[in-house]
């Protein structure tokens, strides 16, 4: 038995999204608000720049691989990857007027049909090692990208992906290092975010890792989760417009003003849980600086960087008033030739993918000595509406 108070619920607590309260045990990351996201015990910066498998591996196995064991890890992920061939033409004959991320997730479900096999760690390993091939498939199929596209995992996790995408302007340079860096440090972001939470619980019915992951995409698609770094890229193109490539600062911050008197949402600004500047976006901006220094949006985004923190604080927003990383990811993959602010989500929820995936196998093959957590079932008190 272990009664340590963890939390005291107030009637204040409830109808407040469950904010802060402690409901189980995150294995693969944890999120300090003064110092970001942590993957076991590496903060962000560290790992950003490995290789995707060497930090799947960590996340999955909950320790540092030995190269072996990387190489291992990463031949292993290759031969998992195929797609059937069923799953591809039926993704083919989705809908294309449909939102990408409703795509997406629909994906995930035909590709079950196909796939699955109702084992937890297998279909977790499968489907981090397919989920790239699905993306793209959606993605290609969406955007009407015409051609085949030919898996070729021994190119790499990452640029495999980008090698499959077939943009119609072509693949820059900085394509495929832009996404591994987006893939990597949208991997993991502690137990409670909202498409982890819904992955979980949908799975503590007990539906397969394919449906569960399927429900945490619709999660993750909404404006005031996943969708941010499309709404994030749209004001900086919006200010970039209206106030041109080099704004005045004293009209930059009556402009973010005036939205915020208009109960506009600011995009890529706040956190649930950080209370500095997102170590993820430092990653972002630090990149956007040393290697797209020229781009207008690039600049915009550096001056929103300094100017909404200052507006919010003015109106208030003291405790979280900094950028998080959707503040600059999609101004970043904008400037590296992936201009279609309609897939970041997608680009996001593949990254996710692959924590949710690991924290369901925990929850369901480990938990509580290896019977797994129980069914959520929270409790709602009644109140009569008027
Ligand atoms: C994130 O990556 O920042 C999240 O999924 C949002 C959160 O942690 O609540």
């Amino acid at each position: 038995m272990d009664e340590e108070i963890l939390f005291q619920i107030t009637r204040d607590h409830l109808e407040s999204g469950l904010r802060g309260m402690p409901v189980g045990y995150c294995v693969t990351s944890f999120v300090d608000p003064e110092k970001g996201i942590f993957y076991v015990d590496h903060p962000i910066s560290q790992v950003a720049n490995w290789e995707p498998e060497r930090v799947i591996y960590l996340l999955f196995s909950g320790k540092e691989g030995s190269a072996q064991e990387v190489e291992d890890f990463a031949a292993e992920l290759k031969r998992r990857s195929p797609l059937h061939p069923g799953a591809v033409e039926q993704i083919r004959k989705l809908p294309k007027f449909g939102k990408p991320m409703d795509l997406f997730s629909s994906a995930i479900l035909i590709s079950a049909m196909f796939e699955e096999s109702w084992d937890y760690r297998e279909d977790c390993l499968n489907l981090i090692a397919k989920i790239p091939q699905i993306a793209a498939a959606v993605i290609n199929h969406h955007a009407g990208w015409k051609g085949d596209f030919i898996s070729r995992p021994e190119l790499g996790y990452m640029e495999n992906f980008a090698q499959m995408l077939n943009l119609p302007q072509g693949r820059s340079e900085d394509l495929a290092a832009v996404l591994k860096l987006f893939n990597v440090v949208h991997y993991d972001h502690g137990g409670g975010n909202l498409s982890t939470f819904v992955g979980k619980a949908v799975a503590s019915g007990l539906e397969g890792m394919y449906g569960s992951i399927s429900a945490a995409m619709n999660a993750l698609a909404g404006p005031r989760h996943g969708w941010a770094n499309q709404g994030a890229l749209a004001l900086v193109k919006e200010v970039r417009e209206k106030l041109g490539e080099q704004p005045d600062i004293g009209e930059l911050k009556e402009y973010i003003q005036k939205k915020l008197d208009q109960r506009e949402l600011i995009f890529g600004f706040g956190h649930a849980v950080l209370r500095v500047e997102d170590p993820r976006g430092t990653i972002f901006y630090d990149y956007g600086e040393k290697n797209f220094k020229d781009s207008s949006l690039v600049k915009v985004a550096l001056l929103l960087r300094t100017v909404v923190p200052e507006v919010l604080k003015k109106n208030g927003r003291v405790a979280d008033p900094y950028p998080n990383v959707d503040a600059i990811s999609g101004t970043v993959l904008s400037a590296a030739g992936f201009p279609y602010p309609e897939y970041y989500t997608v680009l996001f929820g593949m990254s996710r993918i692959v924590g949710i995936a690991i924290q369901i196998v925990y929850e369901r093959l480990e938990a509580r000595g290896g019977k797994g957590t129980p069914l959520i079932r929270p409790k709602y008190l009644f109140r009569t509406r008027f």
